[in-house]
């Protein structure tokens, strides 16, 4: 399968209330574009779009990529 800007999914799962998972937009301009909030166990399966070129997560986490395993907010 051709690889593109499409086909990276991530995995957040919140470890605690209120965790924010803010989409920052592609291009020139940086700026926040989306933010959604998940409360604990909570479960957001995000992918990197023609929109979407960075992801910011707020709080304690677990993220999953192919790239590996990461926690957030220790
Ligand atoms: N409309 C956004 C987009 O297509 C939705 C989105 C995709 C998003 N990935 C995200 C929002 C990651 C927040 C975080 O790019």
């Amino acid at each position: 399968m051709q690889r593109n800007i499409n086909s990276d999914h991530i995995i957040i799962k919140a470890e605690q209330d209120g965790v924010q998972v803010i989409g920052l937009t592609r291009g020139s301009d940086t700026r926040f574009h989306h933010s959604e909030k998940l409360d604990t166990g909570e479960v957001m399966i995000a992918q990197f779009t023609e929109h979407t070129s960075a992801i910011k997560v707020r709080g304690k986490a677990k993220i999953i990529s192919s790239y590996g395993e990461i926690e957030a907010g220790k």
